[in-house]
């Protein structure tokens, strides 16, 4: 593995209309080229929606019970590798994905729909795209990208909030994110659309949505398993998927498990933040039946 100290911030450019880093493109034919499996299960999402939170309810459901020793020992993002991933020194995603001996193969992503690898659609993957409001998003974004040195620098909350707004972020637009996936789930049976709200308010119910999408009709003592192990304070304790065994983050900064609530934009948003980030919303927004709960 590389140092750290060799390890420099990337530089945000305009890719084929998204804006991303060399992280998330050097990659790019193998991404493209990557052959999904028959029974693949994508997990999509705009970055600090809780794809790891989701992740690790799916890691449960499938191997919560078989494989004790892959709870205790190995880390979440080995488990569920991150598809679009090349960082030097470490496996690419895609590596990780074609080693991987155990299935299904749950895989990470953050690419906006229109990039997702055509096998995935060939196959009729089932995917789980999950959403989150535009405003925790972006407060949890600017922590993320404050810690984690393979991310361009945040610069201070004004200039991101602003940058957030043009979508000059890693993974581009957040609209053009969560719409194109919403978009594409009008026509596809294939995707099941979740909100993070929906799995703070309820998570048994949204449990019982996963399942009842995958096909997965798990014990009552399966189910009570999950719900305790991925609740926040659970996993921010627990170090196999709490993000401490991820070299690139600096959690003396920010830690990954931050807050894991809806509505902490109101500790960071000033009134003319709201106001001016309101009404760009609505422009942006418009014409969408996709909804958003920014308080509970
Ligand atoms: P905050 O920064 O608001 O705390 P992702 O995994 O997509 O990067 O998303 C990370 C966000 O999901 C962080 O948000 C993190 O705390 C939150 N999260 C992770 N696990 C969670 C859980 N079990 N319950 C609630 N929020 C969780």
């Amino acid at each position: 593995n590389i140092s750290m100290e060799s390890l420099s911030r990337p530089s945000l450019f305009d890719f084929y209309g998204v804006c991303m880093t060399k992280y998330f493109t050097d990659n790019w034919d193998n991404i493209q080229n990557f052959k999904a499996g028959p029974d693949d299960i994508v997990l999509a999402s705009y970055p600090k929606a809780g794809n790891t939170w989701v992740s690790y309810i799916l890691d449960l459901l499938y191997f919560g019970q078989t494989s004790p020793e892959r709870q205790g020992s190995v880390p979440l993002h080995e488990r569920v590798p991150f598809l679009e991933i090349q960082i030097p020194g470490f496996p690419s995603g895609v590596d990780a994905l074609n080693e991987l001996s155990t299935f299904p193969r749950i895989i990470k992503t953050h690419l906006p729909v229109q990039f997702l690898p055509k096998s995935f659609w060939e196959q009729n993957s089932k995917i789980i795209y999950v959403a989150r409001n535009a405003k925790d998003t972006a407060v949890s974004y600017f922590h993320f990208d404050r810690m984690n040195k393979a991310q361009p620098e945040p610069g201070n909350w004004e200039s991101f909030l602003q940058r957030f707004m043009e979508g000059k972020m890693v993974f581009g637009s957040w609209y053009e994110h969560v719409r194109g996936w919403w978009e594409k789930k009008q026509s596809s049976s294939n995707i099941l659309y979740l909100f993070y709200e929906d799995l703070i308010e309820d998570i048994e119910q949204e449990l019982g949505r996963i399942c009842s999408f995958l096909g997965l009709s798990p014990t009552t003592e399966l189910k009570k398993q999950v719900t305790e192990k991925v609740l926040f304070d659970s996993m921010k304790t627990n170090k196999m998927v709490n993000g401490s065994t991820d070299e690139v983050f600096d959690f003396k900064i920010s830690p990954f498990m931050r807050k894991g609530r809806v509505g902490d934009w109101k500790n960071h948003f000033t009134v003319q933040q709201d106001e001016q980030f309101n009404e760009d919303y609505e422009k942006k927004m418009k014409n969408t039946d996709l909804l958003f709960r920014t308080v509970l």
